[in-house]
């Protein structure tokens, strides 16, 4: 028996609404089955109750062998007497990772079944890659999938677990997500479900970190009028109201001021905006004197650069520029759902970067928390600004390591592109948890030098202890913004993550569609759990 049909090598019978297509091989060969063809859509997708179906399938491991279905395939296909198996082999070649196709009318109650390739069984960590295949192979073609059935405008779907449900739920989730918020004409609502019963508990976690990302998602991609500092404390208040053990302080200017945080003011005071130190502390320990995990996000809600203004194009983009703030928050919402072992304390210095006759001017020194004094050679790198006050502030938690996230520098970006954020750490065991947090997540993290040679390259100043910018331009500029950063650091756990290069999107992840990434959220949800699980003396 032919397997597929010759021309074209495409599965014309399961073309969405399209039966009159059908390839003459496939049909002879579904006789020759003697089985009826599936039925067609005849609309039946459409309002009429039935769900759609995403089921995986792994590459054959000979060429001419049979498709290899997951349990959840094989369960489905016995269900419908074989004829998923059948269809799947007279169809076309073996469906490469990420490709798809559909089939109409094999089940009643699944008027629509997206079957989408998976890739090889048993892909487990990738060494070269640093992170687990198996997970982002389910990750994208689940995404995928859940993609078709949406465009076929069915709001709900069930999605084979592949193995993995939390992988599989993050696909669903992460890949539906679209910020849609201002447009009048929307995609429609997707609900995706777990298909079977038997990995509960593993779907909703995943559901809960890719939810915790598309947070940070759509605090990052809605426009800077919408989400300003104020605005997305708020966000974030309203987001943690119902647990008991969070408590949210939204500090107004007065109180950034009597903290002596005036590297951070010196930044906010060239916007009209006011700025808000947000200040979460999540009470998941044991004990409420357990030593918290301390997260800091850079929350520069629009950075047009101040007096050293940026080029006009692309700056729309540094709405995004309280990524890091986006994220550490994110995280921690998530953190709270999914009641993890642990304390942390969220802190978020927000604020907009604006030109104006109260700006701050090329040259001027400020003084920071600690008492060092700041030259502001270039207006434009005001995050590590911000940073410096609100890692002082870190410091009076008594914490068991402090962990920043920033959308920093351009230069992170020209390193490391996308692939991943760059990690600047004074410590080898925080390290290694953040690592091994981003095998499992996909969203990767690499390791980048805090040398002494950068540090000479800050604290060379004219008028003041540091200059904002290193003295040689823009050569290692992300890791001069580093060693500027160590300066306001006295913790012996202290890991400075530059997420500018991860920033985006636009299609280097497929479970991602183009658009503010929120990334590395689900990895510092991940390492958070990590760390509630670790013994280890920090101390
Ligand atoms: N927010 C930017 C960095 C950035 C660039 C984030 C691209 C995401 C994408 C930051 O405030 C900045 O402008 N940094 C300057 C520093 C320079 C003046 C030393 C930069 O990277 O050009
Ligand atoms: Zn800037
Ligand atoms: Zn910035």
């Amino acid at each position: 028996m032919r397997r597929w049909a010759r021309r074209g090598g495409r599965c014309e019978a399961a073309r969405r609404a399209a039966p009159a297509m059908l390839l003459p091989g496939v049909r002879s060969a579904a006789r020759r089955l003697g089985r009826d063809l599936p039925l067609a859509c005849r609309g039946c997708s459409r309002g009429a109750g039935g769900k759609g179906l995403v089921l995986g399938i792994y590459s054959s491991e000979k060429d001419g062998a049979a498709a290899l279905l997951t349990s959840a395939g094989d369960a489905f296909d016995r269900l419908v007497s074989g004829r998923l198996r059948e269809l799947v082999s007279i169809c076309g070649p073996p469906l490469k990772k990420g490709k798809t196709r559909i089939f109409h009318g094999l089940h009643q109650d699944f008027p629509s079944v997206v079957v989408v390739g998976l890739g090889k069984k048993n892909a487990g960590v990738n060494d070269q890659e640093n992170w687990n295949e198996g997970k982002e192979n389910i990750r994208a073609a689940v995404a995928v999938g859940c993609r078709q059935i949406q465009d076929l405008e069915i709001p709900c779907v069930e999605v084979d677990p592949c193995g993995d449900a939390q992988a599989a739920a993050e696909g669903a989730v992460l890949g539906l997500h679209e910020y849609s918020e201002l447009k009048r004409k929307k995609k429609p609502v997707v609900t995706p479900q777990l298909h079977g019963s038997a990995e509960n508990e593993a779907w909703q976690k995943g559901v809960l970190y890719a939810q915790g990302q598309n947070l940070a998602r759509y605090l990052m991609e809605a426009p800077a009028n919408y989400i300003t500092p104020i605005k997305f404390a708020e966000h974030i208040e309203q987001k943690l109201r119902s647990f008991s053990n969070v408590k949210v302080h939204i500090r107004p200017e007065s109180w950034i001021a009597t903290q002596q945080m005036g590297a951070f003011l010196s930044v906010a005071k060239g916007s009209a905006e006011p700025p808000i130190f947000l200040e979460i502390h999540y009470s998941g320990g044991a004990n409420t004197s357990e030593r918290p995990l301390v997260l800091v996000g850079k929350g520069v809600t629009f950075d047009s650069g101040g007096i050293s203004l940026k080029p006009s194009s692309g700056m729309d983009a540094m709405r995004a520029d309280m990524g890091g703030a986006a994220a550490v928050c994110s995280a921690i919402v998530t953190a709270a759902a999914l009641n993890l072992p642990l304390n942390i304390i969220g802190l978020a210095p927000l604020c907009e970067n604006m030109p104006s006759g109260k700006a701050n001017k090329p040259g001027d020194v400020v003084r920071a928390k600690n008492g060092k004094t700041i030259q502001v050679d270039n207006t434009d790198a005001e995050g590590r600004l911000l940073l410096a006050d609100a890692l002082c502030y870190a410091h009076s938690f008594n914490a068991r390591a402090i962990v920043n996230a920033a959308t920093l520098t351009g230069a992170m970006d020209v390193a490391l592109g996308s692939a991943a954020a760059g990690v600047f750490t004074n410590s080898s065991w925080l390290w290694n948890h953040l690592y091994e947090a981003s095998i499992v997540t996909g969203d990767r993290v690499w390791r980048m030098p805090l040398f002494e040679h950068y540090t000479k390259q800050v604290t060379d100043c004219p008028l003041a202890d540091l200059s904002n910018i290193g003295k040689y331009s823009r050569a290692g500029g992300a890791c001069t913004a580093a060693a500027f950063l160590k300066e306001f650091v006295t913790a012996s756990h202290w890991a400075h993550l530059d997420i500018a290069g991860v920033m985006s999107n636009k299609d280097e992840v497929p479970y991602l569609r183009k658009g503010m990434a929120g990334r590395p959220t689900r990895t510092l949800v991940e390492f958070a759990a990590r760390l509630s699980q670790d013994s280890h003396n920090t101390t």
